[in-house]
């Protein structure tokens, strides 16, 4: 009989885990000094989820810890594409918004734990865990894995991230570009816009697992542990 697809995946990864990180003599990696985000960054990503019957899409993402929030515009690959491209913007109290434009629809969504990831999330007590070194995208890294992320690979020479891929979901990023400190220059792209909150366009946040787990998943940095409102 077939095994749910997921099920190999949830069972192997902490044996997984656990075993890449300790060496043969039991021992963890000593973890290297911890290389924080910028407060403020643009990257670009390509994430691949046909692992899990998608395609590939890129992200344009701006990661901005004073303002409080992550703004991302997703391009699928080959779609025929709205114009402006969606968008989700997440903000560090766990509310995130799915934003078309195009289509002038939007979908709120309420991360029960939640938030973006601090610059300093590698730290201990954001129970990060150093897995030690490994290559990926052929660059030399430095592993690690928290609550979001199964595999964080960041570059040894420069401290930049190279690629990640998530806990539990069969999702990985590639970053194509890093620019610490860039800002998207129209800030309204970060407003929700009035048919979010009017109720009449699916914005009333009462999606089903299945978009949530869409939507958890494209939030770099949320928790993935999603509550619709009204719940
Ligand atoms: C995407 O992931 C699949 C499955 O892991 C892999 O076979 C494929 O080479 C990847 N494609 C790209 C463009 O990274
Ligand atoms: C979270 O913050 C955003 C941006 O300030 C705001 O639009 C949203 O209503 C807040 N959510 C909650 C539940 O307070």
């Amino acid at each position: 009989m077939r095994q749910p697809p997921m099920w190999p995946l949830l069972l192997l990864l902490p044996a997984f885990l656990a075993a890449t990180a300790a060496d043969a003599s039991g021992i963890p990696p000593a973890a290297p000094p911890m290389t924080p985000w910028p407060e403020r960054y643009h990257a670009v990503l390509v994430t691949n989820l046909t692992a899990r019957g998608g395609r590939l899409e890129v992200f344009d993402t701006y990661y901005d810890w004073a303002r409080g929030g992550d703004l991302t515009r997703v391009r699928e690959q080959l779609a025929g594409g709205g114009d402006p491209p969606a968008r989700i913007v997440q903000w560090a109290n766990g509310t995130a918004y799915q934003i078309d434009a195009a289509a002038s629809s939007c979908r709120a969504f309420q991360f029960a734990t939640g938030g973006l990831l601090p610059p300093d999330w590698k730290k201990a007590r954001a129970g990060a865990a150093y897995l030690g070194r490994a290559r990926a995208d052929g660059f030399d890294c430095h592993v690690w894995s928290n609550r979001l992320f199964a595999r964080y690979y960041e570059d040894v020479a420069t401290g930049r991230p190279v690629a990640w891929k998530f806990t539990g979901i069969d999702e990985e990023r590639h970053v194509l570009s890093f620019e610490p400190g860039r800002v998207l220059e129209d800030s309204s792209m970060w407003q929700a816009p009035a048919y979010c909150f009017d109720g009449s366009n699916g914005g009333d946040g009462q999606g089903s697992s299945r978009a949530h787990l869409l939507v958890s998943s494209r939030l770099a940095g949320a928790t993935g542990a999603a509550a619709s409102f009204g719940q």
